[in-house]
């Protein structure tokens, strides 16, 4: 039984994990005190993550039924992310494990996303192909085991979420820009405009999406404001169709070059329907497993940071105090 702590971006996460069980999953979410800003502020999630970590992990005891002394380790999200938000669930951790006597477990919130894949309903064991698109990273990893994973393909700009929030932005759609974008396109024709699917020729497995933000940037001068108000469905569909494919290509190249038989989806743009519908076509045409996770634990949530730690090697007191929050 392991109490996660995730706090590494704008999210106040604590968990319950039982093996693959989720006992519970409390997400305090700080969009809104971030969204007039269009942006997350570091300091203001710092500040909010000090205020929320203590009634969140509370609130994830009591949902799960047990209280701390039932606890078999604390674990907690150190790196990557804002240092200053890692920084309170890190100090929080050590502070829960040294008062308790529980050993503590430090992860990578990368390998949370791939872990997310571990948990209930219908847990997909190793080995798999893993997408983690979010709104800091945008990666494809081989899952070989539960203990790491290895990167094969990465964002060598721009995150795909990144891309999509700073084109809401762009479009005045507001923050976060995914689910905005999302909704927007619905009503828009992802045809009707052409934006560069990058590194579509490209032999390798990396990303870039700075130069469909460009070529955004430059469509929404040439347009003038009038018209892009009139188009904004239009420019919302055809930007995010041109994030999918690229997402999608280097998907199935993976899936070409590899013998993998399952695909893992997960990070927060992972919750974007078209992105959804299109990797499952691609994965019924290749003949591999998708894995699409519930909503909540695709963005961030501190279950998958538990279920992480369930093949990571826990520490004692007092090594444990000696550990830095990394934002890299
Ligand atoms: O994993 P996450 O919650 O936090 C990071 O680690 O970044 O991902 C947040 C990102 C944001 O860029 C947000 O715009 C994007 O995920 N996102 C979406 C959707 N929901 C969230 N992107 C596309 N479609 C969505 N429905
Ligand atoms: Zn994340």
């Amino acid at each position: 039984m392991i109490l996660a702590l995730e706090t590494s971006c704008d999210d106040t996460c604590a968990a319950v994990v039982d093996g693959p069980r989720v006992l519970s999953n409390v997400i305090s979410s700080q969009a809104a005190a971030h969204e007039r800003y269009g942006g997350v502020v570091p300091e203001v999630a710092s500040r909010h993550h000090l205020e929320l970590v203590n009634p969140v992990v509370d609130a994830a005891l009591a949902e799960a039924g047990i209280g701390l002394e039932d606890v078999d380790a604390v674990a907690v999200t150190v790196r990557p992310g804002l240092i200053g938000a890692l920084l309170v669930g890190v100090s929080t951790a050590k502070a829960l494990a040294a008062a308790t006597g529980k050993p503590l477990i430090a992860v990578d919130h990368l390998l949370g996303h791939v872990a997310a894949s571990w948990l209930e309903p219908e847990p997909l064991e190793p080995p798999f192909l893993a997408l983690v698109a979010s709104g800091g990273h945008t990666l494809l990893a081989a899952v070989r085991d539960h203990e790491g994973h290895e990167v094969i393909g990465q964002t060598l700009d721009d995150a795909a979420g990144e891309a999509l929030d700073k084109a809401a932005r762009l479009l005045g759609l507001g923050y976060p820009g995914g689910p905005a974008i999302e909704r927007t396109a619905r009503e828009g024709d992802p045809g009707a405009f052409t934006f560069p699917v990058a590194m579509s020729r490209d032999p390798g497995l990396d990303f870039s999406f700075s130069g469909l933000k460009t070529a955004l940037v430059y469509a929404v001068r040439d347009l003038g404001e009038e018209e892009v108000e009139r188009r904004r469905a239009d420019l919302a569909a055809s930007f995010q169709a041109a994030v999918v494919d690229q997402l999608v290509a280097k998907v199935r190249r993976a899936l070409r070059d590899g013998d993998w038989t399952a695909v893992a989806l997960g990070g927060g743009v992972a919750a974007n329907g078209p992105l959804r519908d299109a990797l499952g076509r691609l994965c019924e045409a290749e003949g591999a497993r998708l894995k699409l996770l519930p909503r909540e634990l695709c963005t961030d949530n501190a279950a998958m940071i538990g279920s992480a730690a369930r093949f990571a090697p826990a520490a004692e007191y007092p090594d444990y105090l000696a550990w830095d929050a990394a934002p890299r």
